[in-house]
């Protein structure tokens, strides 16, 4: 039988990224307003929270993005994390480290775990656009705006590269099930670190 006749999987993407993509489009959409609601680049006070919304964002997955098993999967994987840039990008805005928020993701299983680091390499390509505006700020990717730099190889590049590897991996169904949770769960814990900041008194 064809899968023309049964419309649902012709509906269902056939590659887990693609599937995920599609699962959290409208998700990251409303992140994207949310953030663009804060105004982060008509300011150096707005951008300070923003960054640091990146900054626990980023610091929350450091150690994933360092697992050693993950990185016998993912060779490059530890060299994507930008807790340290981001870090970096606080200490030269003089901004504080802000304190870890209750509710980071816990000893995930291997599903859980690559799905928010995809969430996380994912928003390197919306930083593609967020640098520019960064630096119409007096910002750069050597002061204050490192996190949103373009990774060594390009941003697409490293993306598909991800993708690749991520896509291959063999996943049994409650695995894709747990990965589908995953992106929702990312997504939501951007606004709930997003909200965080935002109205944090620094
Ligand atoms: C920290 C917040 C953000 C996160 C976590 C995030 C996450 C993602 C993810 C996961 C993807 C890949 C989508 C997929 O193929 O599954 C993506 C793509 C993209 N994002 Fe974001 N994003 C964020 C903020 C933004 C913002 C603020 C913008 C607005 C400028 C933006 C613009 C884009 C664009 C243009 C793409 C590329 C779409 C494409 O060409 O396929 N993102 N982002």
């Amino acid at each position: 039988m064809s899968a023309i006749q049964n419309p649902a999987a012709a509906e269902q993407p056939a590659l887990r990224s693609a599937r995920l993509r599609q699962a959290s489009a409208v998700l990251h959409d409303q992140l994207e307003h949310a953030v663009g609601a804060h105004a982060p680049f008509e300011s150096r006070e707005s951008y300070g929270r923003f960054l640091q919304m990146q900054y626990l964002f980023q610091s929350e997955l450091k150690g994933l993005y360092n697992d050693p098993e993950l990185n016998q999967l993912f060779p490059d994987l530890a060299s994507r994390c930008r807790a340290d840039a981001a870090l970096a990008d606080l200490n030269d805005l003089g901004l504080a480290v802000p304190a870890a928020v209750p509710g980071a993701l816990i000893a995930p299983n291997r599903a859980t775990a690559l799905t928010w680091i995809r969430v996380s390499e994912g928003s390197k390509l919306g930083a593609a656009i967020l640098i520019k505006r960064a630096e119409a700020m007096g910002l750069s990717e050597t002061f204050g705006a490192r996190h949103l730099a373009e990774p060594e190889g390009g941003r697409m590049r490293g993306w598909k590269a991800f993708n690749a590897i991520f896509d291959a991996l063999p996943f049994t169904p409650t695995e894709e099930a747990d990965a589908d949770q995953a992106a929702v769960d990312a997504f939501s814990r951007l606004q709930i670190l997003l909200q965080h900041t935002y109205s944090a008194h620094a």
